[in-house]
């Protein structure tokens, strides 16, 4: 059987094929991905307007490219994936209503993916894939959640933030220090030259006993050291004058101290729910699973406790097509896909809980 899937929630436009024949974890034939960042760069964050009309541009050549690499025409696609959401509802708009049209083109039927699945199933396209059942920490630009995954579609909610997404943490961090858009990249590259230690920001929540996030306060602890390293007014607003004073050295310092205290929150949460849960495997996924720092303190912690941790290769840790078209495709293997979703009237979901894959709704 196989699928292609389609990916178009925020930034980039993805478009993948996979082979979903057999039981084993279906395999990915070829997949395609081109990021908008260089385009929304100059506004500093995304776009959504101009975000969707680029995913039309970029969806049907790549398609093609996909479809070249597979060597498939596509009258061999069985199944056609799309991300439902959540995410921008112009950008999901693109991809659904591209997934309805060639499955109705095609006769064939179309499968609606929830954005954080594709993630958290993600690792199964590694060379070394997890096995049920498995803690998940979801940490993507726009949400942070542990989950207890004990199958395809079988995801408890254990905790997730209260307030910003750990993506949004790094993100903000890195817009007070003058880094560009995406700021998690650029300040994590900025905090190698710097001391985790230099300051002590808060790792909120930590404490709590149970697994939810916090990490609005970071952005105004930063934004604090940002403007008494500048000697500026601690009243005085968030300008992008205040970075400029910085120097180099400072800069890095705030930046490894951010990124710490976000790393540490993060650790001990995962740390605390498999704990809890009596788990040993933990699957990381979502953008800021890319993160170094993340992932050596998870392998150094886990590793004392004889706990596996699993990753979705580097490239796969933002987002893409194949982690949408792979998710559909253990959907089908499980049983959980309806085949028969015909006449392709479609719908998004901007705003979409994970844990409700569980109800009817899914
Ligand atoms: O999963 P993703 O590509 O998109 C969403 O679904 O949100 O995650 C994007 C987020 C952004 O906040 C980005 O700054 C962050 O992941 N990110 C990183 C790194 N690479 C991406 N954060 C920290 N360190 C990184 N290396
Ligand atoms: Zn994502």
């Amino acid at each position: 059987m196989l699928i292609l899937g389609f990916e178009s929630s925020c930034d980039e436009t993805g478009v993948a094929l996979v082979d979903a024949s057999g039981a084993g974890v279906p395999r990915l034939l070829g997949h395609a991905l081109h990021s908008q960042i260089e385009m929304h760069q100059a506004y500093g964050g995304v776009v959504p307007e101009l975000a969707s009309r680029d995913h039309i541009r970029r969806v049907l050549p790549l398609t093609d490219a996909v479809l070249a690499q597979a060597a498939l025409p596509l009258s061999a696609v069985d199944a056609v994936a799309y991300t439902r959401g959540p995410g921008l509802a112009g950008a999901l708009l693109v991809g659904s209503g591209t997934a309805c049209a060639m499955a109705m083109a095609l006769g064939k039927p179309v499968i609606g993916i929830h954005h954080l699945e594709g993630h958290l199933l993600s690792p199964f396209l590694s060379a070394d894939p997890p096995q049920f059942p498995f803690i998940a920490l979801l940490v993507s630009g726009g949400h942070t959640q542990l989950m207890r995954v004990d199958g395809v579609g079988r995801y408890g909610l254990l905790g997730e933030t209260i307030d910003d997404a750990a993506g949004e943490a790094f993100d903000k961090s890195a817009k007070l220090l003058g880094l560009g858009y995406p700021g998690g990249p650029a300040l994590a590259r900025l905090a190698e030259q710097g001391r985790a230690d230099a300051h002590t920001f808060p790792r909120p929540l930590l404490h709590s006993g149970d697994f939810d996030f916090s990490f609005a306060g970071l952005k105004t602890a930063v934004l604090t050291q940002v403007k008494r390293l500048a000697h500026a007014r601690p009243e005085g607003p968030a300008t992008p004058a205040l970075a400029e004073a910085l120097s180099e050295a400072e800069k890095a310092d705030v930046a490894a101290s951010a990124q710490a205290a976000i790393v540490d929150v993060l650790v001990k949460k995962s740390l605390a729910a498999l704990e809890a849960s009596g788990l040993k495997r933990l699957v990381v996924a979502g953008g800021v699973g890319a993160n170094t720092r993340l992932r050596s303190q998870l392998n150094q912690a886990c590793g004392r406790r004889d706990v596996r941790v699993h990753y979705p290769e580097l490239h796969l840790c933002t987002d893409n097509g194949a982690m949408i078209a792979l998710a559909a495709g253990l959907r089908v293997q499980a049983g959980l896909a309806d085949l028969d979703r015909r006449p392709y009237a479609f719908d998004v979901k901007p705003r979409w809980p994970l844990a409700a894959l569980a109800s009817a709704d899914a």
